[in-house]
């Protein structure tokens, strides 16, 4: 039975984002997390001093959208033709002097409005380093890449900020879910970091909740949820704003196969039905059979691209094991 969670009171946060509302119990790690989320994503502010690990935590968390009045049911359609994200050569350098790696050696490729578009490559060829630089967490050493028409390796860390915001959703290997803040709170603090209006929320929230198949568990912690319901909260949280692009790192990664396949069957549903475009980088040729197409990354350059077309989705596990298997992977796995 669904259990449907009504809390008049959605958030940590209250009705206005800067205003903190009665504080709910928070762990240290919890409090430095939220911190870095309002320095990071209020309108006006960025905090220079927010570390990597905590724009990371913080973007997922806020991946956000400048349409504040959507319905949840359906993304709004986007207009075909220019690609969502653009990527255009990209070079990542790591290291000085004697110890320099080329982790991007001249990466391009465009993802389209809609497309499910999987990520794979031996362990060290770049998959995530190429993650981090178009989530902004890192930045490119040389190139572009244009997200709905906007360079953002040209952005100010105010601009980013927004970006992040506004324009993306993160699904992390680990749920990222703030510990003591439950499933309601984690999905509805996207939304008021956004600005959403208090009044609107729960209803966003539920009907999010319901589509994910976690609205029987919004009142629930964290540490009350299986792997499986964590990840589909962290994917509702990302999915509630809808953001023009969701990146996804691994997200079935630390799942039973059970859990993967519901988990892989919603991200499908996200994208065929929501019309989300995703990006996720995967080792798993099961996982990336849900995809419409599948670029190879080997030593930081794009190898090979598959896309599934009319395809069945074991016709194409077939054909993505083959170049795992050329690739030197074992059992599914490319590393
Ligand atoms: N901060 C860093 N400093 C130096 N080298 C780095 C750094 N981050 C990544 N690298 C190097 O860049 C290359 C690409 O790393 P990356 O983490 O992107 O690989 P990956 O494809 O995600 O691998 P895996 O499948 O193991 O996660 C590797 O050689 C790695 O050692
Ligand atoms: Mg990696």
């Amino acid at each position: 039975m669904a259990e449907v969670y009504t809390e008049p009171t959605p958030s940590a946060f209250g009705a206005n984002p800067t205003d903190p509302g009665t504080p709910l119990p928070l762990s240290a790690d919890d409090r430095s997390a939220l911190d870095g989320l309002a320095a990071a994503f209020s309108r006006d502010a960025y905090a220079p001093g927010a570390s990597s690990a905590a724009a990371g935590r913080v973007a997922q968390g806020a991946g956000a959208s400048a349409a504040a009045s959507h319905g949840v049911h359906a993304a709004a359609p986007r207009p075909a033709g220019s690609p969502i994200l653009s990527v255009r050569s990209i070079e990542k350098v790591f290291g000085s002097r004697d110890s320099v790696t080329h982790a991007l050696a001249g990466v391009s490729f465009d993802v389209a409005a809609g497309e499910f578009v999987g990520i794979m490559g031996p362990s060290g060829s770049g998959k995530t380093t190429l993650l981090n630089c178009v989530s902004t967490i890192d930045t490119v050493t040389s190139g572009h890449i244009i997200v709905g028409g906007r360079d953002i390796t040209g952005m100010s860390r105010r601009q980013l900020a927004k970006f992040r915001r506004d324009d993306l959703g993160f699904i992390f290997q680990d749920s990222n879910l703030l510990d003591t803040l439950t499933g309601f709170e984690n999905i509805s603090l996207a939304l008021t970091i956004k600005g959403e209006p208090a009044r609107s929320i729960p209803g966003k929230v539920n009907a999010m909740a319901a589509r994910l198949g976690v609205d029987g568990v919004l009142s629930k912690y964290p540490y009350q949820m299986s792997g499986g319901q964590k990840q589909r909260v962290a994917a509702a949280r990302a999915m509630v704003c809808d953001p023009k692009l969701i990146l996804a790192d691994e997200p079935t990664g630390a799942l039973d196969s059970r859990a993967a396949t519901v988990m892989l069957e919603i991200m499908e549903m996200m994208n065929t039905q929501m019309g989300a475009t995703i990006m996720m980088v995967t080792h798993d040729a099961f996982a990336a059979s849900y995809t419409n197409r599948v670029l190879f990354i080997k030593d930081g350059a794009v190898f090979n691209e598959l896309r599934r077309g009319d395809e069945s989705r074991d016709a194409f596990f077939a054909r993505i094991m083959e170049v795992v298997s050329f690739l030197g992977g074992e059992a599914g796995h490319v590393s």
